[in-house]
């Protein structure tokens, strides 16, 4: 794919980069380029551009705004202790887009056209990839909208694909702590045939009020059960869910209603490799209550690109909780073996790491 570049002529100044890298937060603060590749029936993909980022004009039609027919993922870029920067199987992002857009009704980006432009981004604007001290790294967000101009319930004849940047601090400031947890009762996230995964805007519109009712009840995060028996977990608001047994076997939820996580297939090929059996099957709420309360679970961990892994504490429902589990060995040894194979401090045996520059 051809990528034309217009650079910035206002790009931001050492020094109040300097500054934004030292503490980036998350979301707030983005890149000096931006990614911009559109489809119509008749030319397929086509104008591909890095350019200064900027806003969007956008007609009050556009359908996007209206019917919500939007994709995202959500991928980081590291930097090396030798200065090189590296994504993190970028190719499974651009495979979970394509998924998200056949369930969206949206023309399919090829996977290669997908990682060029991330590329393109990162290389331009690769000053922003802050130093790898404090798990600081370059979040990325590639999306694509309906951009035609339409009112009416039908996939849009003209869409955009576009990638923007964002440095992003830890997600645990002052080290890792277990993240307490809010069992929704009243709200789901996915159904049967539903969108639970694939990676669109309203999905995260539909979790907004439960995660303000877990807020509301003092926990950091919501547990969703499933829609149909409301018996079976299936992952947070936004990460995946594991749990690990006495005997050392992890089960976690299987997928088909829940997002599927990069950070939680790569976990499975992890655990294997540190000889623990892993289950994908439905695990129910029960089984995580008695379990934990028995003993027979020792640790139970949530994961995704932005916390990677993190221990899980309390479960709180309305009328009940679970305390924490006992133990958050082999969380934090998984945390810190993806950890090190993204910052290049380990050998990458998987081939997982994509060199940008
Ligand atoms: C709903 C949901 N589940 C799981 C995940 C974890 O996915 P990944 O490991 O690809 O970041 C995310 C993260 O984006 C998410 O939003």
């Amino acid at each position: 794919m051809q990528i034309s570049t217009t650079p910035s002529t206002t790009a931001i100044e050492d020094e109040r980069l300097a500054e934004i890298l030292a503490n980036p937060g998350f979301g707030v603060h983005f890149t000096d380029h931006m990614v911009t590749i559109e489809w119509t029936p008749d030319a397929g993909w086509h104008g591909a551009r890095v350019t200064p980022y900027g806003p969007l004009t956008l007609d009050p039609a556009t359908a996007v705004l209206h019917y919500a027919q939007e994709t995202f993922e959500g991928m980081k870029a590291y930097r090396h202790g030798d200065g090189s920067i590296w994504t993190f199987r970028p190719e499974e992002n651009a495979a979970r887009m394509v998924r998200s857009s056949r369930r969206l009704a949206f023309p399919e980006l090829p996977v290669d056209d997908f990682v060029q432009a991330v590329d393109a981004l990162v290389t331009i604007d690769e000053r922003w990839v802050p130093d790898p001290e404090g798990e600081k790294s370059l979040y990325l967000r590639p999306f694509m909208i309906a951009t035609e101009k339409f009112l009416g319930v039908r996939p849009a004849q003209h869409v955009t694909f576009m990638v923007i940047a964002s440095p992003a601090g830890a997600y645990f400031k002052g080290g890792v702590k277990p993240v307490t947890l809010w069992l929704t009762t009243e709200y789901t996230r996915a159904g049967r045939g539903g969108m639970g995964a694939a990676k669109t805007g309203g999905n995260y519109a539909s979790s907004l009020v439960a995660q303000q009712e877990a807020t509301g009840h003092g926990c950091d995060q919501v547990v969703f059960l499933d829609g149909q028996e409301g018996k079976y977990v299936e992952e947070l608001g936004g990460m995946n869910m594991y749990f690990v047994y006495d005997d050392g076997h992890i089960v976690t939820p299987a997928t088909g209603t829940i997002l599927e996580g990069i950070t939680r297939a790569s976990i499975i090929e992890l655990a294997g490799k540190l000889g623990h059996q892993v289950e994908e099957r439905r695990f129910s709420i029960d089984e995580w209550r008695d379990g934990v309360t028995s003993g027979a679970i020792k640790e139970v961990f949530a994961c995704g690109t932005a916390a990677v892994v993190t221990p899980v504490g309390s479960l709180k429902w309305d009328g009940g909780e679970v305390p924490a589990p006992a133990s958050t060995d082999l969380t934090m040894k998984i945390r810190q073996a993806l950890v090190d194979v993204q910052y290049g401090r380990a050998e990458d045996t998987f081939g997982w790491m994509h060199k940008v520059c």
